[in-house]
C-alpha cells in the first residue's frame, strides 16, 4: 500500500487495493484535499480538482489574480477560520496577541513502515510494520513558528485511513481552543448520514437524515462518549444499503466528549469533521509544548453499510483489541447483579456458583455491592475493601478461592471514578471531587466524580485496586461508570488550565487502565457504564468488551446489538440472558428468544439459576453446550446485517465463518402476524458455488440460491414459534 509522493505537483496520493486519498500542496502553501474514495490509478497530475474560479462574495489568498484562490472553494486538508474560509474550522489557536488567524503551510514530510504509538491514548496498532505505511506531514505557521504534524496511516488489508493531529508550539506558547481529529472535504452532499444515538437503555438506535445546506452532526459534552450520540458518523449515498452502495463513516477512538460534523456549504461541498467536542475544551502550550490529537479512522466502501461495518469489526478486532483475551472467547459468566443487586452474602453468591457451574458456566461475575459499607447506591464508592464481614466472612480472596475451587473464575466489578460522600474516601479527602468553588456539585446516582486529572487521585485509585487485584485469583473486571460530569473544576489546576479538566480527566481514565493492564496482563476487562453509555473504540484498546446496555430484553437487545454492531464486532457486546419479566421492560420473552439473542454477542447469564425449573436448567445447559460449540465462529467470523428491526417486525443477522464453510443466521421476530405472505430471508458472504444444508436438512441449497432467493422462512419447517417474539437460530453448513 504505497505512499507516493510527486514532488513535480507536490501530490500526495494514498492508496491500498480498495481506497485512494489525494492531497496536494495549493498554491498558497497549505494543504488541499483531493479525493478520498474508490481506488485510483497513480499519477503525477491531479491538479485539475483544486477550482480556482472566483465567484462573488468569496476572499482570496494573493492579490495576484493569477496565483490566487478562495480557500473557500478549495478542499481543504486541515483548515483554519479567519480568512477566506467561512465555513467549520478543523483548528482554532488563540495566539499570544489574542488573534485566531493563522497560515499553516507545507514544511515537510516522512514516509516510514509501520504506525507510531500515540502517547497516553488508544489507537489501532500494526503488529509487523508490513501491515500499514504512515504519512506524516509538518505544517509551520511562519509568524508562530508553531507547527502542526498530520499523521495518516493506511492499512494494506482494510479500505480505511487512521488520521490524528498532533500541535507543536513555536517560541511563544498558545491557546489551543479546537483540534478536531480529522477534515474531510466532499465534493457534493447527496449524502444520508447516518448515527448511533440514544439514551440509557436503549443505546445506538440507527437514525438518518438527508443532509442539507448547514450543520448537522452528533456530540456528547457529558464527560462520557456517552449513550446519546456514539463517536460515530457515516455519510451513505441515498441509494446505498446494506450490501452495496457508497459510504463514507468516521468512527473516532476516544472516550470523552465528541463531536462529528458535517457542515454542507452554499456549493453543496460537505465538510466532515470529528474530533474532541471543542466547546469543552481548550489547552494552553507553553513555548515548544506539543498536543496530540485522540485517533479517528476513516472508512470509505462501496460495498454498502455491511462492508463499512465489515471493515470497523476486522479492524477493531485485530487492531485496536489487545492483550491476552483479544484472540480468546471470553468463558461464559453467570454475574449476579439482576438478581440480588447489592444484597448478597457469599453463602448465597456460592449457591449461584454451585448450580451454575452444573450447567456448564465458566466464571462468576461479583457485581456491585461488596465494598465498604456498600448496602445500596448511597453510600460506599471509593472504598475498595471489604469492610462488611458479615457479608463476606472470608473477604474477596476467600470467595474467589472457593469460586476457584467449584471449577470456575472469579470476577469482580469496580466503580473507579467514582465516590459517595458517605464514604471513606470522601471524609478523608472531599477535595477530590470535580467541582467548582463556590458551586453546588450536583450529584448523579448519589455520587460524584473523582478528579482523574490529578496524578494523586489515580495513584490512590490504582493501589487500592492493586492490592485486591494482586490478592485474589480474579480473571476478569467489570469497570463500571454510572452517571455523567458536571462543574467539571479542579482545585489543583489554574485558571487558565480548567478548560483542559474533560480531556485530563480521561487521559486519567486511560493512565489507570494501561497500569492496571500492564500489571495484570491476564485479567480480561469489561468496560460498562449504566450499560453501554460508553461504549466506543477508546475504551476498546484497555477493555475488550463492553456491556452493551443495562436493558436486557431480548426485543430489545436486536435492535441495541444490531445497531451497535455498524462499528462494533460482536466480540465487544457483552450480552446476557436475564429473567423474565424482564427488569427494565416488564417483557416477557421465551428463554429460546433471550439466547437466540445474546448468543450474538459475549454470551452470559444474568439470572437467578437456583430458583429455575429443571426444565428450564436443561435448556440452559444446551444453551451453554451449543455456545461452546459456536463461540469460535461467532467470535471470528464475519458479520452481516440482513433485516432490519427499527424499519420492520423481523430483525435478522448472520455470521459467515471465515472459509464460508458455515454460518449461523439469528432471526426474530417481533409481533406475530398471521396468513402472511411468502418470506425470504437473502443471506450473504456465502460461496455461491458450494452445497449447503440448513437445520440439518431441512433445506438444502447451493449458496447463490440461499443469497439471491433466501430461505424459505416456512413457520413450521423451522420450528418457529406460534407467538410474538418468536426467533430461531438457522445453522448453514456446508455438505
Ligand atoms: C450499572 C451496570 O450497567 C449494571 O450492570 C450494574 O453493574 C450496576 N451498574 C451496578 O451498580
Amino acid at each position: 500500500m504505497p505512499i507516493c509522493y510527486h514532488e513535480n505537483t507536490r501530490t500526495f496520493h494514498l492508496y491500498n487495493g480498495d481506497v485512494s486519498y489525494l492531497m496536494q500542496v495549493l498554491s498558497n502553501g497549505q494543504m488541499g484535499q483531493l479525493y478520498f474514495g474508490k481506488k485510483l490509478r497513480d499519477r503525477e497530475d491531479f491538479s485539475y480538482l483544486v477550482r480556482t474560479e472566483e465567484r462573488a462574495m468569496n476572499s482570496y489568498t494573493s492579490e495576484d489574480r493569477k496565483k490566487r484562490l478562495s480557500l473557500q472553494q478549495v478542499r481543504q486538508e486541515y483548515p483554519s477560520y479567519g480568512t477566506s474560509d467561512f465555513r467549520s474550522p478543523a483548528f482554532e489557536i488563540q495566539w499570544e496577541d489574542g488573534s485566531r488567524v493563522s497560515d499553516f503551510c507545507y514544511a515537510s514530510h516522512v514516509i516510514f513502515k509501520g504506525k507510531r504509538k500515540l502517547e497516553g491514548l488508544p489507537a489501532v496498532y500494526v503488529e509487523e510494520d508490513g501491515e500499514a505505511d504512515t504519512l506524516e506531514i509538518t505544517l509551520a505557521d511562519r509568524r508562530e513558528g508553531a507547527r502542526l504534524i498530520l499523521s495518516y496511516t493506511i492499512f494494506r488489508d482494510y479500505g480505511v485511513l487512521a488520521r490524528s493531529v498532533r500541535i507543536v508550539a513555536g517560541e511563544r506558547g498558545c491557546r489551543l481552543e479546537r483540534v478536531m481529529s480529522l477534515n474531510l472535504d466532499l465534493p457534493d452532499s447527496d449524502f444520508v448520514s447516518v448515527q448511533l444515538s440514544g439514551a440509557w437503555a436503549r443505546e445506538r438506535y440507527v437514525r438518518e437524515r438527508r443532509l442539507e445546506e448547514g450543520l448537522q452532526g452528533v456530540y456528547s459534552m457529558r464527560g462520557a462518549s456517552s449513550s446519546e450520540h456514539n463517536p460515530f458518523l457515516a455519510l451513505r449515498r441515498p441509494d446505498a444499503g446494506e450490501g452495496s452502495g457508497e459510504v463514507y463513516a468516521v468512527s473516532l477512538i476516544y472516550s470523552g466528549n465528541h463531536l462529528e460534523l458535517a457542515d454542507v456549504d452554499q456549493n453543496h461541498v460537505t465538510r466532515l469533521l470529528a474530533g474532541i467536542h471543542p466547546d469543552t475544551f481548550s489547552w494552553k502550550l507553553e513555548p515548544g509544548e506539543a498536543f496530540q490529537s485522540p485517533e479517528a479512522v476513516l472508512v470509505y466502501t462501496d460495498r454498502g453499510l455491511n462492508g463499512m461495518s465489515g471493515i470497523f469489526h476486522g479492524l477493531y478486532r485485530t487492531r485496536l483489541r489487545r492483550g491476552f483475551w483479544r484472540d480468546r472467547a471470553c468463558p461464559i459468566i453467570i454475574n449476579n447483579w439482576e438478581t440480588t443487586g447489592c444484597d448478597f452474602t457469599e453463602e448465597k453468591i456460592l449457591e449461584l456458583a454451585d448450580t451454575a457451574k452444573s450447567l456448564g458456566v465458566e466464571m462468576l461475575v461479583l457485581d456491585d455491592g461488596w465494598f465498604g459499607d456498600r448496602e445500596n447506591d448511597r453510600t460506599g464508592l471509593g472504598d475498595w475493601y471489604v469492610t462488611n464481614f458479615q457479608k463476606l466472612p472470608h473477604g474477596i480472596a476467600g470467595l474467589a478461592e472457593k469460586v476457584k475451587e467449584r471449577g470456575l473464575r472469579f470476577g469482580l466489578w469496580f466503580e473507579p471514578e467514582m465516590v459517595n460522600k458517605d464514604s471513606r474516601l470522601f471524609r478523608e479527602h472531599p477535595d477530590w471531587i470535580l467541582q467548582v468553588e463556590g458551586r453546588f456539585a450536583s450529584p448523579g446516582r448519589n455520587q460524584h466524580v473523582l478528579d482523574f486529572s490529578r496524578q494523586e487521585v489515580v495513584d490512590y485509585i490504582y493501589d487500592a485496586m492493586e492490592k485486591v487485584l494482586g490478592s485474589a485469583d480474579i480473571s476478569y473486571i467489570k469497570w463500571d461508570m454510572n452517571r455523567y460530569i458536571t462543574e467539571c473544576g479542579s482545585a489543583a489546576y489554574p485558571a487558565d488550565r480548567q478548560g483542559e479538566l474533560f480531556h485530563r480527566y480521561i487521559l486519567g481514565v486511560y493512565s489507570l487502565y494501561e497500569r492496571l493492564n500492564a500489571r495484570f496482563p491476564e485479567i480480561l476487562f469489561e468496560s460498562c457504564s449504566s450499560g453501554g453509555s460508553r461504549f466506543d473504540p477508546g475504551l476498546l484498546y484497555y477493555a475488550g468488551q463492553t456491556w452493551t446496555s443495562d436493558n436486557t430484553d431480548a426485543v430489545e437487545r436486536v435492535r441495541i446489538q444490531y445497531g451497535t454492531s455498524y462499528v462494533y464486532p460482536l466480540c465487544s457486546m457483552g450480552a446476557h440472558v436475564s429473567d423474565v419479566p424482564n427488569q427494565q421492560s416488564g417483557r416477557i420473552t421465551s428463554m429460546a428468544t433471550r439466547s437466540n439473542v445474546a448468543h450474538f454477542g459475549v454470551f452470559g447469564y444474568q439470572m437467578n439459576l437456583t430458583a429455575v425449573t429443571d426444565s428450564e436448567k436443561e435448556e440452559i445447559r444446551r444453551q451453554i453446550a451449543w455456545e461452546k460449540e459456536h463461540r469460535e465462529l461467532i467470535r471470528c467470523g464475519r458479520f452481516y446485517r440482513l433485516r432490519d428491526p427499527f424499519r420492520e417486525n423481523t430483525g435478522a443477522w448472520l455470521v459467515v465463518s471465515e472459509d464460508r464453510r458455515e454460518a449461523l443466521v439469528g432471526y426474530y421476530q417481533i409481533y406475530r402476524e398471521v396468513n402472511t405472505g411468502w418470506d425470504f430471508l437473502k443471506l450473504e458472504g456465502l460461496d455461491p458455488d458450494r452445497l449447503y444444508s440448513v437445520n440439518g436438512g431441512v433445506q438444502v441449497s447451493y449458496g447463490d440460491e440461499l443469497m439471491n432467493l433466501g430461505i424459505l422462512l416456512d413457520q413450521e419447517r423451522f420450528g418457529i414459534a406460534k407467538e410474538d417474539y418468536a426467533s430461531v437460530i438457522l445453522h448453514i453448513k456446508a455438505v
